[in-house]
């Protein structure tokens, strides 16, 4: 049933929460959990489908990716990627998530294009994001597809990927992938929706810091209200969930 708050979310699942010491444990944990759901996807399916997230807090992830012992810890060959989420702007800008993975993630593991699969920030949004969700329906198995990761970050007003409190994409229960825009700034964003994210086999959301303490906080204690918080909606119905957190991001709980 659907309300104010967009469609009624399934009862929320069960979800883990781990706690490290600091930015740099949180890496090596989230470059662990990484190689781990890639050997498992592998091992089952052939292949490891990836959707990674924009934002600072993955750029220590990506670079410990790309040493020992991970680099030498993940076939990656068989690994496809994605992105959770993308700004408006071309692949080279500075704020493009396409570019900071490509500097610290796929240009060191020397990632051939082929094996990636980036959100046209230069076109037009609505026809990106039909585009987007054309190619993840293409090269992910299931109805919806059903990546086998998708990793988040978390904005200190609760949103996630392109997800922002309060704007459309938020309500959207058909599309896979949707224009949106950031409040304020209304700078033009494409997303995963919610319906994406919660295919997934895992997602595990990765935040650092004592800025967002009081969201994470916020956000576990309120689960299932979107519209305010929306990484609150992040309930994968057959998938598992992990919040990765360090001591300063934890540090309200
Ligand atoms: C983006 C991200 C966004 C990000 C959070 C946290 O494109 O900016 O997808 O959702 O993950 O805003 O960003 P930081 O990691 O920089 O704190």
């Amino acid at each position: 049933m659907a309300d104010a708050l967009g469609p009624r979310p399934a009862a929320p699942t069960s979800f883990e929460i781990a706690v490290v010491p600091d930015a740099e444990s949180l890496a090596v944990a989230a470059a662990d959990e990484f190689a781990r759901s890639a050997a498992e996807a592998i091992g089952k399916r052939g292949l490891f489908h990836v959707a990674l997230s924009g934002g600072s807090t993955p750029r220590a992830l990506y670079r410990r990716l790309t040493k020992a012992p991970h680099r030498g810890a993940v076939a990656w060959e068989s690994v496809r990627f994605f992105f959770g989420d993308e700004r408006c702007v071309p692949p080279d800008s500075e704020r493009s998530n396409f570019r900071m993975a490509r500097e610290e993630l796929f240009d060191p593991l020397r990632i051939p294009p082929r094996r990636i699969f980036r959100m046209r920030g230069e076109d037009a949004p609505r026809r990106a994001a039909g585009a987007y969700e054309r190619s993840l329906r293409a090269h992910v198995p299931g109805r919806p597809p059903r990546l086998d990761l998708v990793l988040l970050g978390l904005g200190g007003d609760g949103h996630t990927a392109s997800l922002f409190p309060g704007t459309p994409a938020l309500a959207e229960s058909k599309r896979l992938v949707v224009e949106n825009f950031m409040p304020g700034s209304k700078e033009p964003r494409i997303t995963l929706t919610l319906r994406a994210i919660n295919a997934a086999r895992r997602v595990i959301f990765l935040v650092s810091g004592d800025g967002k303490a009081a969201v994470v906080a916020g956000v576990l204690q309120k689960r299932g209200r979107r519209k305010d918080l929306p990484a609150a909606g992040v309930n994968p119905s057959r998938g598992t969930l992990l919040w990765l957190l360090d001591e300063a991001a934890g540090s309200k709980l």
